[in-house]
């Protein structure tokens, strides 16, 4: 079984700018620049969590998850292409890239590529946030944070992630506005949620969580000298108790970021429906208001 959202990989013509939009603003530290000239940030001592390449057009490029070990990744592997997912081995050099001992690949229905792996390079204790911080990122076992994509059919889309992929429904957020599927692969009450946009595949958000809630009030005080616009003001999610704002990036996607999420336990944990986003705040800017966020395409 998938065990956490590992690392993250999209790219973009103003990749360049995540020099200091990572580590001034987010409070990720810079790390040594990819092969092909990737910006590489990390987020604790796993060398390397999130990798923005160089590309004419913003595009998301691979979510990376993390399997326990060697048996489970390839029981895991076995068990895919048992259900019929078209799986490959990735070669060493792709392994040598993300720093990972072994690595598998498949796309979702809509072409969204993700990447199975184990042994993911850290270095201990060489993690520096890139600006004064009183604490970490939220990762250790429950990973890098979550993502969140759009997909055109919600229901086609739960076939594939949670009756195939065995990712386990959290719960939905059901408004006049949107729908949405959150799903747990470990205590961390969402890695990867679904919305749905009709005709569309997208890349909407990429959540970190502070450990400390002033670094969260630090971001905010920091966004008017990083040129950053606020999409949904500070406020507090009806689901995951997540205290946090999203806010614009250089590369089309948003990302949020938050203090104090919710910790679920499997074995009590039963899925609910909520008719509320938010307990308070998350108000959206004019801007959000007017598009669907994030690296968006429509399918063919
Ligand atoms: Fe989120």
């Amino acid at each position: 079984m998938i065990q956490e959202l590992s690392y993250v990989g999209f790219a973009s013509p103003r990749f360049e700018e995540w020099r200091t939009y990572g580590p001034d603003l987010l409070g990720a530290m810079l790390k040594s620049d990819g092969p092909d000239g990737a910006i590489r940030l990390a987020v604790d001592d796993i060398n390397y969590r999130i990798a923005i390449h160089p590309a004419e057009e913003n595009e998301f490029r691979y979510a990376g998850w993390g399997l326990a070990n060697e048996t489970d990744l390839h029981a895991y592997v076995g068990q895919l292409s048992d259900r019929g997912v078209v799986v490959r081995w990735a070669e060493e050099e792709l392994c040598k890239e993300r720093e990972v001992a072994e690595l598998a690949w498949f796309q979702d229905p809509w072409g969204l590529r993700h990447e199975l792996s184990w042994g993911k390079t850290a270095t201990p204790n060489s993690f520096q946030p890139g600006r004064v911080m009183r604490g970490g990122f939220v990762t250790r076992d429950q990973g890098l944070g979550h993502v969140v994509f759009q997909v055109p059919s919600l229901m086609e889309a739960n076939r594939f992630y949670a009756d195939i992929l065995g990712f386990r429904l959290s719960d939905r957020i059901i408004t006049d506005y949107f729908n949405v599927r959150f799903y747990h692969i470990n205590g961390r009450h969402h890695s990867l949620a679904l919305s749905e946009l009709p005709g569309h595949v997208g890349f909407n958000h990429l959540m970190l969580e502070y450990e400390n809630m002033d670094d969260l009030g630090r971001a905010i005080d920091l966004l008017k000298r990083n040129d950053t616009e606020i999409m949904q003001t500070l406020g507090r999610h009806t689901n995951d108790l997540m205290t946090s704002i999203y806010i614009t990036s250089p590369s089309g996607l948003q990302v949020e970021l938050g203090h104090g999420g919710l910790v679920v336990d499997d074995l009590s944990w039963v899925a609910r429906t909520y008719n509320k986003a938010s307990y308070w705040g998350h108000r959206y800017s004019e801007t959000a208001q007017s598009r669907p966020a994030g690296i968006i395409n429509p399918i063919n």
